[in-house]
């Protein structure tokens, strides 16, 4: 069956009623009792360590959108100025509380623009560039976003296992109402785009060998120690049992909107590379530490 046909209405409607819906979640409405902060230490302290690293990161995020994108539409800068933002620094604030609260050391966002961002950026005042960086734009917004997704689910049950009710109530749940939102306006945005063919035949082509290139799972910020503190997630969460199953999950809307011409290709290749690299330089580094031990 065709997909929908995703107009800038309604994804400007999409926009307002997340505002509407959900307001920034308040460091007050926490619950912080914590009944076993051993176990949630031992279970989910790393990958609660790193989200909140990951969430309070976008402030940074907002910068490169805006040296990726200098001549963003209305729609675009009410998501990220009046929905997206203040949702997401609130789940950095909280999320970094819990890990205080836990005994563990505050988050250290890395909050420097990368020079391949800055570069992007100067080209992008080119309009074909800026189209280009556009969508990969999106793209990276829809699967780190649906990224955030799973791994709340995946430390929400856990959470419910263990007993730990106020912080599965209080902070996961509320925190992973909002993000199925942020991942819809990304994968609209990027659907919309390929729909409405605003990207020639070079320009596409060059988006997919871009992607390629740049690929990067959330967080990971292109940088070694990040990609191994994303493996330990994903060893965590359970992800590494099956790292086909998640490209596949992460990379369903590129796959569908850059490389439908790939008969039978079920995710992009670059997304199972970067799962694999991570898991790798984590065990190195397991590896290293208990050498030293
Ligand atoms: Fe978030
Ligand atoms: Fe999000």
């Amino acid at each position: 069956m065709p997909r929908q046909h995703i107009t800038h209405t309604k994804i400007a409607e999409h926009v307002q009623r997340l505002g509407e819906l959900y307001p920034p979640i308040s460091l007050d409405s926490v619950d912080r009792t914590i009944h076993r902060p051993d176990l949630v230490v031992a279970r989910f302290g790393h990958t609660i360590d790193y989200l909140a690293r990951v969430e309070l990161e976008v402030d940074r995020n907002v910068l490169e959108l805006l040296t990726l994108l200098p001549d963003v539409d209305e729609t675009n800068k009410t998501f990220y100025a009046d929905v997206w933002q203040p949702q997401e620094i609130q789940h950095g604030l909280i999320l970094d509380r819990l890990q205080q609260d836990l005994g563990r050391t505050p988050a250290d966002p890395y909050l420097d623009v990368s020079f391949k961002i800055k570069i992007l950026g100067a080209l992008a005042s080119l309009r074909p560039i800026q189209d280009i960086a556009k969508l990969l734009y999106f793209l990276t917004g829809a699967s780190t976003e649906r990224q955030a997704v799973l791994a709340y689910n995946q430390i929400n049950s856990g959470l419910k296992e263990l007993g730990e009710t106020a912080i599965s109530e209080t902070i996961i749940t509320p925190i992973k109402q909002q993000e199925p939102g942020h991942f819809a306006f990304y994968q609209m945005s990027a659907t919309a785009m390929i729909q409405d063919k605003v990207l020639n035949p070079w320009q596409l082509f060059l988006a997919r060998v871009l992607r390629e290139k740049s690929y990067n799972l959330v967080g990971t910020n292109a940088m070694p120690g990040y990609k191994s503190d994303m493996g330990g997630v994903a060893v965590d969460l359970g992800i590494n049992a099956d790292l086909a199953g998640y490209a596949r999950e992460i990379g369903r809307v590129e796959t569908r909107l850059l490389w439908a011409h790939k008969q039978g290709m079920e995710f992009p290749p670059y997304i199972l590379k970067a799962l694999r690299e991570s898991v790798d330089l984590y065990r190195e580094r397991a590896d290293r530490g208990l050498s030293f031990a």
